[in-house]
């Protein structure tokens, strides 16, 4: 009696709808019949079944990112890892009194990662912080710059309203972001068909007294190509000793961080050059950790202004945190620690190059295609862009545009897009190669690329975007040359 008495409490209060009860099938129930709910919490709950089909059913599509070329962000971790992680799931970060062990473990990946990059810090503990991605990482690093920057001229009695960052035109938003929330002027050096990355002499002509740092990219999202932090280190120090200013470099290593300690160790674009003072990257790019991941190291404590320590009296401690965001995943920490013991030195180098080698092996093939040029003969970096040759592009009928759709087709996404200010007339396709992504696979996509550009050759009319594109070419006057 008791059993059922309790089961028909169930049943009215918990149920959804009256007609549904706990034999009720999935997509028998009411809320499967209903639309689902788009601008009001619905009065009533449902079932965890019935939640989480229409959650996952809507999203199918997207919870399955493997064939998504377009995006950085790690889609496999090893089964152990994502058990961890999930166990985890629930913890918060910054609740470090009650989480010490995560808090221990995040320093020591602040310390891995700081000697990976060649820290001179003799502290035991290494300067860092961690983020959601390197969005975070990066405006940490810039607010330091910029903190330093307006400390040193308010010593000096000079005016600090006028600061400006340098970088190249192929910056990722958040730099943008970065200097309108921050106020800083954005000065860029764009890319030509000569620089394809940042050209240092061309940097240091938009430099002045008012400069927080210079930003080289390792892994320009744009081009999947290296900056030369060396060069510029090298031009930014005769500039500083004549000018008598002390403009620093933070390296954005979004994708690079993780990538030139494994594969090309002596290449010098760390904290062994003298002007680079901070680094900033995303654990969940080639750090090999699901999102949301970032980190940014300082070559010593004294580059991070005291104005970004903040101590917090939380859960009677006090907390000291260097970050944006208050509350944030531990999960991802976990993650992180767990590639590092899993894979070490050797296992991430292996992993690292087994994409390099697809992604060679891509460029290789795709550069063979008579229709297509890739951006640059050697690739930095597991990815790489490419557009169509030009001779090609003044008789064709379609656009790289129509490549990306009908790739969709068969479940890839290759993203298409225009190249930044001074070679925005440039289309080009992008494939960012991760662990997860076989030469088997690939070859599977170079086949569907191929068979689809012989669809395109039948063509027997422009397609809509091929007009538009014309058109475009008519109001400039002007096709780009490649
Ligand atoms: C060079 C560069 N910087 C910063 C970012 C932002 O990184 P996240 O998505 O980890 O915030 C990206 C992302 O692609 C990037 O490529």
């Amino acid at each position: 009696m008791f059993f059922v008495a309790r089961h028909q409490t169930i049943k009215h209060t918990s149920m959804k709808q009256k007609h549904d009860n706990l034999t009720t099938d999935v997509y028998a129930s009411e809320a499967m019949r209903e639309s689902a709910p788009v601008d009001r919490i619905p009065e009533k709950g449902t079932t965890p079944q019935v939640a989480y089909r229409m959650v996952k059913d809507e999203t199918y599509a997207e919870t399955r990112p493997e064939l998504n070329l377009a995006t950085f962000v790690t889609t496999y971790m090893d089964e152990e890892a994502t058990r961890l992680m999930n166990e985890a799931i629930a913890v918060n970060y910054i609740d470090e009194t009650e989480y010490p062990r995560v808090a221990v473990m995040c320093g020591r990946c602040i310390n891995i990662l700081a000697n990976l990059w060649n820290t001179p810090e003799k502290r035991d503990w290494k300067t860092g912080a961690l983020g959601i991605g390197s969005s975070e990482a990066c405006m940490l690093g810039g607010v330091a710059a910029w903190l330093r920057w307006r400390n040193r001229r308010k010593a000096q009695g000079k005016p600090c309203d006028k600061p400006n960052l340098v970088m190249s035109s192929a910056y990722q938003v958040v730099w943008e972001k970065f200097c309108q929330l921050w106020q800083i002027e954005l000065r860029t050096v764009p890319l030509t068909s000569d620089h394809l990355t940042l050209d240092a002499e061309a940097a240091l002509a938009l430099c002045d007294e008012n400069t927080i740092c210079v930003v080289p990219i390792c892994g320009v999202t744009w081009t999947g190509l290296d900056d030369d932090v060396e060069a510029l280190d090298r031009a930014l120090d005769t500039y500083n000793k004549k000018t008598g200013y002390e403009i620093p470099i933070h390296v954005d290593a979004a994708s690079g961080g993780f990538i030139l300690p494994f594969l090309n160790p002596d290449k010098r674009w760390d904290f062994r050059l003298k002007w680079v003072l901070s680094i900033s990257t995303s654990g969940h790019k080639y750090g090999l950790v699901y999102p949301g991941l970032g980190w940014v190291v300082w070559k010593d404590k004294k580059y991070l202004p005291e104005e970004m320590s903040f101590s917090v009296d939380y859960l009677g401690a006090s907390i000291t945190q260097v970050g944006l965001n208050f509350s944030r995943p531990a999960a991802q920490v976990l993650g992180q620690y767990y590639n590092y013991i899993r894979l070490g030195r050797e296992g991430y180098k292996a992993v690292q190059e087994a994409s390099m080698a697809v992604a060679r092996y891509c460029h290789g093939e795709i550069g063979k295609m008579a229709c297509f040029k890739n951006y640059s003969p050697e690739i930095s970096n597991p990815l790489f862009i490419w557009s169509l040759c030009p001779e090609y592009e003044r008789k064709a009928k379609w656009t790289l545009y129509d490549l990306q759709d009908k790739l969709k087709q068969s479940g890839w996404m290759v993203p298409a897009y225009a190249m930044p200010k001074n070679i925005e007339q440039m289309v080009v396709m992008r494939v960012v190669v991760r662990q997860g992504f076989s030469r088997h696979m690939a070859d599977q996509l170079l086949t569907d690329i191929r068979n689809a550009v012989e669809e395109f050759e039948a063509l027997q009319y422009p397609t809509t975007s091929r007009l538009k594109y014309e058109q475009q070419v008519k109001q400039c006057g002007k096709v780009f040359a490649h």
